[in-house]
């Protein structure tokens, strides 16, 4: 069944989320992998949905499926990922939620690694591309309005603040990830929306709540520019 909700503010308008963690290949049955649930991601794609955007939804291996209504386009690594990404722009706005590995294995191997009378293999890594920077820096056909979210500990704010910049996107949604708030692998989630010139400081709610409160704001920020 396809739900199809034709309605709201952002009806006409295409939106492209990345999603979930990255799985990076060591050889036929290992690969690399961080505990990013999908959970956010999915949260801001079925927003943006309710709000009535067409929205492509590229997404890792997560553990929460991806929300009804979305074009999935399903990938493992972060190579995949940049394609799937580069393959639906042009976009009204991208937002990414992706926790991406920022190291792949430089050669996977085609054949199982087998143990070795106790020699250890040695892995060697090579950086991945980085998508959202390489989307926010695009000169023909950037999307008018470029998301990132970034987990932090201790300066927050600054940390945060620095990656906006050096990345070029619109925004940085930050959130303290230090053990002390108890928010990774929760439900909730207390972010700040970094911006040019400024930042926005929400309370502590729900990743449903927090995805509702940034699809207006996607919303109100495309409309603002028609
Ligand atoms: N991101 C991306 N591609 C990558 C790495 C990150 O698109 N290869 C995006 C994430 O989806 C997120 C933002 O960049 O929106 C910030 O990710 P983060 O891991 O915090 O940034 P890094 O530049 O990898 O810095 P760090 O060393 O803090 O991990
Ligand atoms: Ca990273």
């Amino acid at each position: 069944i396809r739900v199809v909700l034709s309605d709201g503010p952002l009806r006409g308008k295409r939106v492209l989320v990345t999603s979930g963690p990255t799985h990076e290949p060591i050889d036929p049955v290992r690969y690399i992998a961080n505990r990013s649930s999908g959970a956010q991601g999915t949260a801001v794609a079925k927003a943006l949905v309710e709000l009535g955007a067409e929205v492509v939804f590229v997404t890792g291996p997560a553990d929460v499926p991806p929300p009804v209504g979305v074009q999935v386009v399903a990938v493992e690594t972060a190579q995949q990922m940049k394609h799937a990404v580069e393959a639906n722009l042009p976009v009204d706005a991208a937002v990414f939620a992706a926790a991406v590995a920022d190291w792949r294995v430089s050669t996977a191997s085609m054949s199982k690694i087998k143990k070795q009378n106790g020699a250890l293999p040695v892995l060697e890594f090579a950086e991945n591309p980085d998508i959202l920077a390489a989307v926010s820096q695009m000169t023909v056909g950037r999307p008018p309005l470029v998301v990132g979210f970034a987990a932090e500990t201790d300066d927050v704010i600054a940390h945060a603040t620095a990656k906006r910049a050096r990345k070029g996107c619109d925004w940085i949604v930050a959130n303290d990830v230090s053990p002390e708030t108890g928010i990774m692998g929760g439900a909730e989630n207390a972010v700040t929306i970094i911006f040019e010139g400024g930042a926005d400081e929400w309370p502590r709610m729900t990743k449903d709540a927090v995805a509702q409160k940034l699809a207006e704001r996607i919303a109100s920020a495309i409309l603002d520019k028609d």
